[in-house]
């Protein structure tokens, strides 16, 4: 495996899961067996990250774009993620890890919802891996709910206009203190050689690191994994200074 520096493991990384259908068409199968596949591989780098040491894990699973898929694709990859919770999550509460979910995923089919309920439930009081699930998630519409609830605060005399800083903002988002507190990821990583955000992560993403792989994410494995990371590592990260 490769060498990697402890102290310079990052504490929050995000992966753009992206390929699962050029996989699928690869091997001439249907697409839903290509998300199929990319359920697996999500698995071991839901555990890898845990030996890793690294402490928030935020995967990117349904876009609000994604609704513009066929039917059959959305309800697969919502009934795949039920199979997921349901089946791992005797093994997500024995390993620590505890579940949450950026985005609305109150419109999801009826049986997903309840399975995710119940996995964040159990899964709550859990200090291990953070995994975050961005599900039906948009950067853009995680920003305008932020800022219609700093309006409406404003509005009622709760909060003055001059007093709105990055904090305020920073605080509606779903990884603001009210849902599932996560630092900024330190690292990006997009699988598939793309090399674009698609609506990930804009306001958290202002200082990543952004690492792309060319292996379509049902083949990402642990090894590809810890070479994304040595990457991340290799970085000068700057901030602005000198
Ligand atoms: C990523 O794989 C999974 C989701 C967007 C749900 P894709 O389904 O986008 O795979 P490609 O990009 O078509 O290969
Ligand atoms: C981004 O991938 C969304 C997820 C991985 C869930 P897409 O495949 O939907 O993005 P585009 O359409 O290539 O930008
Ligand atoms: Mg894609």
């Amino acid at each position: 495996m490769t060498e990697l520096i402890k102290e310079l493991m990052p504490q929050h990384v995000a992966i753009i899961m992206d390929g699962n259908g050029r996989w699928a068409k690869k091997k001439g199968v249907p697409r839903v067996a290509g998300h199929r596949a990319g359920m697996e591989a999500m698995k071991k780098i839901v555990d890898h990250s845990d030996k890793l040491g690294i402490k928030y894990l935020t995967v990117y699973a349904f876009s609000t774009e994604n609704w513009k898929r066929s039917m059959e694709e959305v309800s697969g990859i919502f009934k795949l993620l039920v199979t997921f919770v349901n089946r791992d999550l005797r093994e997500l509460i024995e390993n620590n890890v505890c579940v949450k979910v950026l985005g609305d995923y109150s419109m999801i089919p009826k049986d997903s919802k309840e399975a995710l309920e119940k996995t964040i439930h159990d899964t709550a009081d859990n200090t291990g891996l953070q995994f975050n699930i961005a599900l039906n998630y948009g950067a853009r519409d995680e920003i305008i709910r932020s800022v219609k609830s700093i309006a409406a605060r404003a509005k009622a005399g709760e909060l003055e206009p001059e007093d709105i800083d990055e904090e305020t903002i920073a605080r509606g988002l779903w990884t603001g203190e009210e849902h599932a507190f996560s630092p900024d990821p330190e690292l990006i990583i997009r699988t598939s050689g793309e090399e674009r955000l698609s609506n990930f992560l804009l306001w958290q993403g202002a200082y990543s690191e952004f690492v792309f792989s060319d292996e379509l994410w049902p083949d990402f494995t642990p090894e590809e994994y810890e070479k994304c990371i040595a990457e991340y590592q290799s970085r000068d990260r700057r901030f602005g200074g000198r």
